[in-house]
């Protein structure tokens, strides 16, 4: 691993910072200070030093949350409304990856892993999210087709979605879509452009994930299986 990205990782600075230090020689592995760049080395044997410290890497986390309404999905609020990070009991400092709005409920996951949020929010990856949503009026054959195929928004045209109708109730209609966006507030957009604002969102679906078995509020750590294969579903978007 090169030596930058470990103390990146480690969480010492950024990637950029960590080679600066490196080339003032403020850096040392094995007692020797390094300043070429790039230096590589082996983690699990090698010792590097920054001001008399060992530096080593973090454990890292990955965690899922069933996201209550009413919280915010940010580390931080200058309005002072409750975060998301303040429902995980955890030391390590955790930040969601992506977002859901204020009022929207479900799936999302919490991480100090840089690399592994980049990875799930990159458009390129296109990580399949499904809703389920709750919407004020009848929601039509014609119109799951424009959702299906596409919705002008003030911000482009929506890629395909997949919508299934759940339930029709005498006023309001149950359906899941599967987006492969992340566009801001987007289920509400698309919803509201065809006169059907939502009454209640919950993502139940990120990828390879689904949110059965967790009660509202709750989270649990990800195995170790299902962060590879998220993984995995980023990367088989690449080739
Ligand atoms: N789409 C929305 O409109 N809101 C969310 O929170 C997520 C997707």
């Amino acid at each position: 691993m090169r030596l930058a990205k470990y103390l990146a990782n480690a969480g010492l600075c950024s990637r950029r910072n960590a080679e600066l230090l490196i080339t003032g020689g403020k850096i040392k592995v094995n007692g020797q200070v390094v300043r070429e760049l790039p230096t590589t080395i082996k983690p699990d044997i090698d010792i590097v030093n920054y001001e008399g410290k060992i530096i080593r890497l973090k454990e890292k986390i990955y965690i899922m949350l069933n996201k209550p309404a009413g919280y915010i999905s940010s580390v931080s609020d200058s309005k002072g409304r409750p975060t998301v990070v303040e429902l995980v009991d955890i030391d390590e400092r955790i930040y969601p990856v992506g977002r859901l709005d204020l009022d929207t409920e479900g799936l999302l996951l919490l991480t100090n892993d840089g690399d592994f949020s980049n990875l799930m929010l990159h458009p390129r990856y296109e990580i399949a999210k499904t809703y389920e949503v709750l919407v004020k009026g009848l929601v039509t054959d014609n119109e799951i087709r424009r959702l299906s195929d596409g919705i002008l928004l003030e911000d482009g045209l929506t890629a395909p979605a997949k919508i299934n109708i759940i339930k029709k109730y005498k006023t309001e209609t149950l359906l899941n879509i599967e987006i492969h966006e992340g566009r801001k507030r987007q289920v509400k957009r698309m919803f509201l452009a065809l006169n059907h604002p939502v009454i209640k969102l919950t993502r139940v679906r990120f990828g390879s994930l689904n949110i059965k078995g967790l009660k509202v509020g709750e989270y649990r750590d990800l195995t170790e299986g299902e962060v590879k294969r998220l993984i995995n579903l980023a990367q088989l978007k690449t080739e």
